[in-house]
């Protein structure tokens, strides 16, 4: 089985919403610790303050909490901000590391009253560990079993009340049963550029950094939505700039820093723009099976669709369609380039629904079912809606 974590080409990029180890551990640095220090995400925010908040008094512990969303939004950052803000003691484990029921039944049964265990990527978790864990979340009890076969007894042992948070960047992975036994539910959506504005603006701060307030917005408008990308981006900005010489950063300056790092104007790296290029300029603008839009930019099928195609797509740049991928109009202003003829006419765009050209209309299914599985122009067969 794949882990469906796995991104392929994902670690080596600068505009990769997740992490290598190293990264975490200069991320710790920047993380807010306080929900009044959390930027954006209102919503959530205020939700979770009043689950935490209620909480507190009626002298109880915090329901569990799950909380999804694409990589480097903030989950990891709010557990925390979940422990800090109930003053209780913070446990973190993983689903990748509870392979066994016994690894959990240890980590449940050394809990406190009230701590908070943050369980991230929690949908990877093994199918017992996870039964074990549907009982401990209501019941606050575990079953520990004692002995093999006929003679194994299970000896029950009671908890004290704790709090989980469950972290996932896949939460349609999770069972059904698990996903119902949590209190509260907080789905993190992408960043304006004016909230990564802020997030940029705080960390600065804490980098000891000048910069000017236009030079926040260019990097903020290159971050594709994500905190994590707008941090990285700046530490890029921070190395260019000390290598320069230069005491205080301007938009010029940081435009320059993240052109020499190949990030473009809307976050697009060398490999989205070659996956464009290579439609608009090799295929007209498509439709282009996606196997040959691969083998054109010399990548991985996988590549191309998990790494470089969910942002064009969230962006509109590029479209999906049941007979291959195609150049959205706003891809060919993006490059500078003429698109083939009038979009207004019986154009390539007539191939998408009505009004397309978001995330949401270009996934959407329409009543003939023409977004089933298809025979691409190979004849190979590809999924238009996967992620
Ligand atoms: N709302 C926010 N305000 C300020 N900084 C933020 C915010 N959200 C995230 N960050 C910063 O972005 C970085 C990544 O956040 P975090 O590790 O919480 O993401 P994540 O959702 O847990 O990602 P993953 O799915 O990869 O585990 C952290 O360094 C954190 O400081
Ligand atoms: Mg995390």
């Amino acid at each position: 089985m794949t882990d469906p974590s796995f991104t392929p080409h994902s670690d080596d990029r600068l505009v990769t919403g997740g992490a290598s180890t190293e990264e975490r551990e200069v991320e710790a640095a920047l993380r807010p610790k306080n929900l009044a220090d959390f930027v954006g995400q209102h919503r959530v925010r205020k939700q979770l303050a009043l689950v935490l908040e209620a909480a507190k008094l009626r002298g109880a512990t915090a329901d569990h909490i799950l909380l999804s969303g694409p990589p480097g939004l903030g989950k990891t950052t709010l557990s925390m901000i979940v422990a800090e803000e109930m003053g209780a003691p913070l446990r973190i484990s993983s689903g990748p590391a509870i392979q066994h029921s016994g690894d959990l039944a240890a980590i449940l049964s050394s809990l406190t009253e009230g701590e908070v265990l943050f369980l991230d990527e929690i949908h990877r978790m093994s199918r017992p560990a996870e039964e074990m864990l549907y009982m401990a979340m209501e019941d606050f009890r575990v079953d520990i079993v004692v002995g093999k076969g006929a003679g194994a007894t299970a000896i029950p042992l009671e908890l004290p009340p704790f709090t989980i948070v469950g972290a996932t960047t896949r939460a349609g992975l999770l069972p059904g049963p698990l996903r119902d036994r949590f209190g509260f539910t907080g789905h993190l959506d992408f960043y304006a550029t004016e909230e990564l504005e802020m997030v940029i603006r705080r960390s600065a701060a804490m980098l000891d950094m000048n910069l000017t307030n236009e030079a926040f917005s260019e990097i903020a408008s290159r971050s594709r939505g994500t905190p994590r990308i707008a941090n990285r981006l700046l530490r890029r900005v921070r190395d260019w700039a000390l290598v320069n010489g230069l005491a205080s950063v301007d938009a010029g300056a940081a435009a320059s820093a993240l052109e020499m790092y190949e990030v473009d104007s809307r976050g697009l790296d060398r490999l989205d723009r070659s996956v464009l290029e290579a439609l608009c300029t090799k295929f007209n603008g498509g439709p282009v099976g996606l196997s040959t839009l691969a083998i054109a930019v010399g990548e991985e099928i996988e590549t191309v669709e998990t790494v470089a195609e969910p942002y064009l797509v969230r962006e509109g740049l590029l479209g999906r369609t049941p007979r291959g991928r195609i150049a959205m109009p706003a891809a060919w202003e993006h490059l500078g380039l003429k698109p083939p003829e009038d979009p207004s006419s019986d154009g390539l765009w007539s191939l998408l629904p009505e009004g397309a050209g978001t995330v949401e209309t270009a996934h959407q299914h329409d009543p003939q079912g023409s977004y089933m599985p298809q025979e691409d122009t190979e004849g190979m067969l590809f999924f238009d809606d996967q992620d």
